[in-house]
């Protein structure tokens, strides 16, 4: 039997963590200079969760969600997405409670869709999420399209779009809601099971589908832009103004609606308009979630976020041809040569990684030849060769690879000397 790893999954190898590694600290970064603070939820939580807050009648929930049930006959789910953990852990901790509100939280780990697999989708994949709960100041929206914008500046992408819009609020949607219903209604045979299911319980979940995108009456369909009241009217253009007064550009899309339930007001998605991007260029979503809180028994606590998955972020770098600064390469390689040098090798080794020095050794016997061959190939800066004579000495042979140039140096100056040759 070959084992694989699983479809729309992938092992993230060492030549490409060190990637991995470098956007978390670019995360790290950002989210500290907009003072957002982690949050680390469970992988899974019970299914209820997200059929409530995600929405039953969403893809998400009826289509991809890896459910099961646990010993205690619980349903479980490993979570698809991270907006509703995180409203779940607020109200369970009463963060609305805390002196200081917005409560601004950002998590990045993996979630679990089982989507068909192509190229930027996945069935188990890594966001980055972000989410500011408690404020309903238009300002906060910009806030934290600007987050998700630097994230992607600081690792160097630039060809980004943003597009918004305005899904309105409760009364706006269902009069609009009404008006689709209608517009739909005597042509529904037209469209896919899912959407004639959907023209009851969601009928804006038709504007999204996949399958009938290509129907001339999504087109035609009434648009939410039409609806929306003073209040949502005047909301949305103070969440413009705010963008314009961050210097960020943007364009409305009245067709944007993404595929959760728990939106309103603003809706945003950021693309890559790279051209060696694939077909999928949707980099980040998000919108306003007022009332999710309310939902699962909270007190009112309007909130908005994002999530943008890292492997579209690492996709986009490539599209762009972005990448990062090497990964730093090894100081010093030891070298053993014989018996007696293996013992003060070995405490070498130690002795100079305690300084903070990268350092490696063999462990496979080999001569020195082999030995030196290894020492060029991890790069390593120094070699440090030690025989039965330098042991007898107390001293070593130190070579530094980029002149050639070797000498004699006493163990007991060996690291200062290290360190000297070592430009961080
Ligand atoms: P979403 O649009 O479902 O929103 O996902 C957000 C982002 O996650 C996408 O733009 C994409 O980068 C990434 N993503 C989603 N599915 C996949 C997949 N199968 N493979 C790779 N990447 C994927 C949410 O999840 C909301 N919770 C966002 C949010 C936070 N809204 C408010 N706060």
């Amino acid at each position: 039997m070959i084992f694989k790893v699983p479809r729309g999954t992938q092992d993230i190898l060492p030549s490409e963590t060190w990637k991995w590694q470098q956007v978390e600290k670019v995360i790290l970064e950002a989210c500290d200079v907009y003072r957002y603070k982690e949050i680390r939820t469970p992988i899974f939580e019970q299914t209820e969760l997200f059929q409530r807050l995600v929405g039953d009648t969403t893809d998400i929930v009826q289509k991809e969600m890896y459910t099961f049930t646990d010993k205690g006959d619980r349903s479980m789910t490993l979570r698809p997405e991270g907006t509703a953990p995180v409203v779940r852990s607020f109200v369970e901790h009463k963060m609305f409670g805390y002196p200081d509100q917005p409560v601004k939280l950002f998590y990045t780990g993996p979630m679990f869709r089982y989507e068909r697999q192509q190229a930027g989708r996945y069935r188990q994949f890594v966001q980055f999420g972000a989410e500011a709960i408690g404020s309903a100041d238009p300002a906060i929206d910009a806030e934290v399209i600007s987050l998700a914008l630097d994230v992607y500046k600081r690792v160097g992408l630039t060809k980004l779009k943003l597009v918004i819009n305005s899904l309105g609020d409760k009364e706006c949607r269902a009069a609009h809601k009404e008006a689709l219903v209608s517009h739909f209604n005597p042509h529904i045979d037209q469209f896919c099971p899912d959407c004639q299911t959907r023209l009851e319980k969601n009928p804006l979940r038709i504007l999204d589908c996949k399958v009938d995108s290509g129907n001339p009456l999504i087109a035609s369909a009434p648009s939410l832009a039409d609806y929306l009241n003073e209040e949502s009217a005047s909301y949305f253009e103070s969440v413009k103004s705010f963008l314009e007064d961050a210097g960020i550009d943007y364009e409305v899309d009245p067709n944007l609606v993404r595929g959760l339930d728990y939106y309103n007001h603003t809706a945003f998605e950021i693309m890559s308009t790279s051209e060696g991007f694939g077909a999928i260029t949707t980099l980040c979503g998000g919108g306003r979630y007022n009332g999710l809180a309310e939902e699962i028994g909270g007190p009112s606590a309007p909130g908005i976020g994002f999530a943008m998955s890292i492997e579209r972020l690492l996709l986009a770098m490539e599209a762009e041809s972005k990448i990062f600064a090497d990964e730093p390469t090894l100081d010093v390689y030891i070298i053993t040569l014989g018996e007696t040098a293996r013992r003060p090798g070995f405490k070498l080794l130690n002795e100079l990684r305690a300084a903070g020095i990268r350092t490696d050794l063999d462990y496979m016997d080999r001569k020195l030849k082999a030995q030196m061959k290894s020492a060029d190939r991890l790069q390593a800066r120094m070699v440090v060769i030690i025989g039965e004579d330098e042991v007898t000495e107390g001293a070593v042979q130190l070579k530094i690879m980029a002149d050639g140039t070797q000498e004699k140096v006493p163990v007991g100056e060996l690291v200062e000397k290290i360190i000297k040759n070592t430009t961080r």
